[in-house]
């Protein structure tokens, strides 16, 4: 199954990149996670909408092809940083990529709500006109990973908290019913 993933940091030594790092090479053979470069996104603009760069083609095609999105995300100010939101707007253009596609929220911080007010944002966000994606259904299946600095290994930079990767595991697990079930 092909997973295309945006992680809305770019911070070098970023806890949700880490998160995806970690699901990379865990279920690797279940799911191929790539990872979508979404830091090379110019702002959106919608003089440019019907024919953008190349970047934004190929970030859309990516979409496009792939049976499911996994958005791995920071809470920055109650909300998605800029730059999620960026891809996000550009997705829902013109060729609406996100339309019917199956997306997960995950989200990390070293708060104790574990991006919960981000997530609730980002799935109005996706609900939106332009982008309608079917997301995995809230009850119970939210992956907020609150007090993330404990939950890291300093060394490796890989999520070693057991009770967070067995959760895990089973909403991967329900991610991956949901698209079999949606596609
Ligand atoms: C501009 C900014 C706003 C932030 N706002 C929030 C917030 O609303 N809620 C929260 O839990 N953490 C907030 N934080 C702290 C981030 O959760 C923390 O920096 C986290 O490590 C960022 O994710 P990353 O490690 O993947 O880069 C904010 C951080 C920044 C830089």
């Amino acid at each position: 199954m092909n997973i295309v993933t945006l992680v809305g940091s770019l911070r070098k030594e970023s806890l949700n990149m880490q998160l995806f790092k970690t699901m990379e090479e865990r279920y690797q053979g279940k799911l191929n996670l790539t990872l979508a470069d979404i830091a090379s996104l110019p702002f959106f603009d919608q003089d440019e909408e019907n024919i953008p760069p190349q970047v934004v083609k190929e970030f859309k095609e990516a979409i496009s092809k792939a049976d499911g999105v996994m958005i791995i995300t920071p809470e920055y100010n109650w909300s998605v940083p800029g730059v999620l939101k960026n891809a996000l707007d550009w997705a829902s253009r013109v060729d609406k990529v996100f339309v019917g596609k199956p997306v997960m929220a995950l989200g990390a911080t070293p708060g104790m709500l574990g991006t919960v007010r981000a997530q609730m944002h980002l799935r109005e966000i996706l609900s939106s006109p332009g982008i309608q994606a079917k997301i995995l259904p809230p009850g119970g299946n939210e992956v907020l990973v609150g007090m993330a600095t404990q939950k890291f290994d300093q060394q490796s930079g890989r999520l070693i908290d057991e009770g967070t990767l067995s959760f895990l595991d089973s909403k991967v697990e329900a991610f991956v019913d949901f698209i079999k079930k949606e596609n």
